[in-house]
């Protein structure tokens, strides 16, 4: 959603603010804006991206200011309403991250005290709260202040009268203080701040901090003074960069064989023959799993779709997948019940939601999750990364990656200690997957057919997406991945469903992207392509190298490398990243940001 930048330090503020505004545009950017105090409060904000405000923007002295790039949630897209917001006497600038549930009756209450507002936003609101609540001191003031709001937030305050200060609070929304020497940061997202520093101290929920340029201090809800340690972030600035790549996706998509090394090391030991994690995870994965409930949203979503069928093939638990925004509300919440929620953000607000009601429930909570740090790992028993570095394209591509082989290893992990798994054939596992990622490497080497392919799709009104058993998860991410980028419509079905209903929109103009593995779903798969080729479409169809026969069912056939064995869904949606992209990129669209999505959703 949006992002949040605040800079107190010795370089040029405006400069360190769009630097970091750049990094966070990934987060929303329907609007953007800054704040330098260079004895009055000097603020510039605009519509579109970062660029524009960039080139626009006048120099600006001062080595203190917010920055925010907007992703609108109330108000229109229009420069009044983007953030920075002002209060009426133009003293305080606010930057906001979230929804203020209360915001109508606290903005009539001001309204009555006769201030006057210019937007129809939320923000304005919390600035003219802190205005009206200020006696000198603007910490005192953010603090009475949030004590009235309703709904969640990451806030950044500055003062006019107050030069050398920034004061953030957050509750329910990701703020971060970035440590450097003689400067010191804020911000919504490490990657903001990655450029000049790696030290950081988390933010909790309801509490506050105030940050000078020699010295950070955090408050907690009570306002008493708090001894907050730092922690490294071992993520690289250059992990943040396209590295010679025209997108940030496509770098993603070809960081994937380092990706897969980064999930194994540690926890996969071909010595000890064994799959380990850290003793909390150990520990909830030995203890009494007898059903398992995933909870995650979009693409993660389908993570936990990929690893249902691991789960109960390997284990013999049952497990339910369910949205985390349904699951909040309706889902069954089972004290016996580990629910693993995943995460790429580990921000998502429906996620979020859906672990704290799981806890309190009474269910142990395990995270699988990109981001060190992050909310989901503080709210859960245990969590696991998924390591993949930051991933700045909207889409996601590596940490699904990421997510569905840690869920693997889970799924061996709980067949093991359930005696489902031997020895023997946990060991051909571990052999399996030392050799994957080369398997990518492979993919990624031998992938100029699919731009073939992807000329082919380009035009398309409409693509179908089928598979079955484990496939049939990927297909539905393949077709949200083509869906996000490329703006085409395109669908993922179960193949056995196809007749149940989707062949009615089946025509000639709708091509069938078919996923074909040498398993007990073969045979299926190939009399659903013949249904599908009986009404016109073309088929094409992603199969192992060694599957001769498909060239006699489908028109066209995209491989990967035979012997994958349990393991082809890690090639088969590398496949699918890769149709997506070149098909989005043939449309010439907005690969790193696409249109109206943001890439941590932190509101309900
Ligand atoms: C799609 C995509 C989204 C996210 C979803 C959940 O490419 O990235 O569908 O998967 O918004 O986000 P996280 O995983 O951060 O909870």
């Amino acid at each position: 959603m949006c992002g949040i930048i605040g800079y107190n330090g010795f370089r040029d503020a405006d400069k360190v603010l769009i630097k970091g505004l750049k990094r966070l545009e990934y987060r929303g950017y329907d609007s953007a804006g800054i704040c330098v105090i260079d004895k009055k409060l000097k603020i510039y904000k605009d519509t579109g991206e970062i660029s524009k405000l960039e080139k626009n923007i006048p120099s600006f002295k001062g080595d203190i200011g917010i920055g925010h790039t907007r992703w609108a949630t109330h108000g229109a897209v229009n420069k009044i309403n983007a953030h920075p917001q002002l209060s009426d006497d133009k003293k305080i600038a606010v930057i906001h991250n979230g929804i203020i549930e209360n915001f109508k009756i606290l903005k009539e209450d001001l309204k009555n005290k006769g201030i006057k507002f210019k937007s129809q936003t939320d923000t304005e609101v919390i600035a003219n709260l802190i205005k009206y609540n200020y006696k000198g001191n603007l910490e005192n003031a953010v603090y009475s202040s949030i004590k009235k709001i309703k709904g969640s937030y990451a806030i950044a305050a500055v003062c006019e009268d107050e030069p050398d200060k920034i004061v953030g609070a957050r509750n329910e929304s990701p703020l971060i203080i970035g440590v450097g020497d003689n400067e010191n940061f804020l911000a919504s997202d490490i990657t903001a701040i990655l450029k000049f520093t790696n030290r950081v101290i988390y933010l909790n929920d309801g509490e506050m901090c105030v940050i000078a340029k020699d010295e950070v201090t955090v408050f907690d809800e009570k306002k008493k003074k708090l001894d907050r340690q730092e922690q490294m972030i071992n993520w690289n600035f250059k992990d943040a960069e396209k590295s010679g790549f025209p997108h940030f996706m496509l770098k993603e998509i070809y960081d994937q064989p380092d990706t897969i090394n980064q999930v194994l090391r540690g926890r996969v030991s071909e010595i000890n023959r064994n799959i380990e994690f850290n003793e909390n995870v150990e520990d909830l994965l030995k203890n009494g799993v007898d059903s398992i409930n995933i909870v995650a949203c979009g693409t993660s979503y389908y993570s936990g779709l990929v690893a249902k069928y691991h789960i109960e093939q390997f284990t013999k638990t049952p497990v339910i997948v369910e949205f985390s925004s349904e699951y909040r509300y309706f889902g069954t919440k089972n004290k016996n019940s580990l629910v693993i929620g995943i995460t790429q953000s580990g921000e998502t607000a429906d996620t979020l939601g859906a672990l704290r009601e799981a806890k309190k429930s009474g269910c142990r909570t395990l995270v699988v999750t990109n981001v060190t740090g992050s909310t989901a790992t503080r709210i859960s028993d245990a969590y696991i990364l998924t390591q993949s570095g930051p991933e700045i394209g909207v889409a996601a591509t590596k940490t699904f990656t990421a997510q569905i082989l840690v869920l693997f290893l889970i799924a061996l992990k709980i067949g093991v200690n359930k005696n489902e798994i031997g020895p023997g054939e946990l060991y051909k596992h571990i052999l399996d997957l030392k050799e994957l990622s080369r398997i990518v490497r492979e993919v990624l080497e031998n992938s100029n057919k699919i731009l073939d392919i992807a000329y082919l799709l380009k035009n398309a009104k409409s693509i179908f997406y089928i598979g079955r058993g484990v496939n049939y998860p990927l297909a539905l991410e393949g077709a949200l991945k083509l869906k996000e980028i490329s703006y085409i419509h395109a669908e993922g079905f179960a193949a056995g469903e196809l007749k149940h209903g989707p062949f009615a929109l089946l025509t000639k103009i709708t091509p069938v992207i078919a996923i074909v593995t040498k398993d007990s779903t073969y045979d299926k798969m190939i009399t659903s392509i013949g249904e599908v080729k009986a009404r016109g479409p073309q088929v094409i169809s992603i199969a192992d190298e060694d599957d001769i026969e498909i060239e006699k069912y489908a028109d066209f056939v995209i491989r990967f490398p035979s012997n994958t064995r349990h393991l082809s869904f890690i090639p088969i949606i590398v496949i699918l990243q890769l149709i997506a992209y070149h098909v989005a990129d043939m449309k010439h669209c907005s690969i790193d940001k696409p249109r109206n999505l943001a890439k941590s959703v932190t509101v309900e």
